[in-house]
């Protein structure tokens, strides 16, 4: 007897292609990259500078359309959206968290926080806000300004604002590129505590091995393809990887 197992899929490309430019000028930052991101795990991208993550997490994201192919959110395709339609997509499905944390800095931790909901006019669920809360260990500083928090502190109120409406996925790029080691580690501990606990779907945009140890696979891009990709991967591994193609093997 044959048995299927359905994972749900949290967001995923295909065939996507992404042409920057025109003519002499023209790069393809995506070259045929076709994804999946599952429901309730952690997904690293990795791969040289320049090699399309960002791009890849953008157009994934609706922060920026694909040439061709397809991106879609659950079952939704994003390029058959209008920019309104689009906008209200991305606010109540998809959190995000990025390298420069972004907050807003004329707002306090706990209304930075629940921004996203309060933009999208809904009520906060007090209960899941005070878990983020206690989770980022910043209950005593709910009433601060970001600038008065350190930068770990900063991006921890950053994932629990990208938490706040449980979205469907959750999209981080270089999140830990600005932190020392100790508060990278923090937040990345707080991202698979999302996936774990929360059984939250993350994609993170890595370019350290160490922080891309923390996902259940990692997916290696390397001049806009998706060359390769690692479960259950290891920092040395990864680093082993990252190597080998520096030395072109495996393209
Ligand atoms: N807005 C843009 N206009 C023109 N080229 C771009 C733009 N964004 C990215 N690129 C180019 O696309 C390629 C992939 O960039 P990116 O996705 O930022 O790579 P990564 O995040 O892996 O460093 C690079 O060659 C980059 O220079
Ligand atoms: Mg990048």
């Amino acid at each position: 007897m044959m048995t299927v197992v359905e994972t749900a899929v949290a967001a995923r490309v295909a065939d996507a292609v992404k042409i920057y430019g025109v003519g002499d000028t023209q790069v393809r930052a995506l070259d045929h990259v076709t994804v999946e991101f599952p429901a309730g795990r952690f997904t690293a991208i990795m791969g040289p500078s320049g090699s399309g993550k960002s791009t890849l997490m953008h157009c994934a994201a609706g922060l920026d359309t694909l040439t061709a192919g397809s991106a879609y959110i659950g079952g939704t395709e994003l390029g058959g959206l209008n920019d309104r339609r689009l906008t209200v997509l991305r606010r109540e499905r998809i959190g995000f968290v990025f390298q420069s944390f972004n907050l807003v800095p004329a707002l306090t931790v706990r209304e930075n926080i629940t921004l996203p909901l309060d933009l999208a006019g809904a009520d906060p669920d007090e209960e899941w806000v005070a878990t983020l809360i206690d989770v980022i260990g910043l209950g005593d500083r709910l009433r601060h300004r970001p600038s008065e928090l350190s930068g770990g502190q900063q991006q921890r109120v950053a994932v629990a604002r990208a938490l706040a409406g449980r979205p469907q996925v959750v999209f981080a790029d270089e999140p830990t590129g600005n932190l020392d080691s100790r508060s990278g580690a923090e937040v990345l501990g707080l991202l698979r505590q999302a996936v774990d606990v929360m059984g939250q779907a993350v994609v993170m945009v890595t370019h350290d091995p160490s922080a891309a140890a923390h996902a259940d696979e990692v997916l290696f891009l390397a001049d806009g393809r998706l060359v390769d990709r690692m479960s259950g991967p290891t920092a040395d591994g990864v680093l082993d990887r990252m190597k080998a193609f520096e030395r072109g093997e495996g393209r």
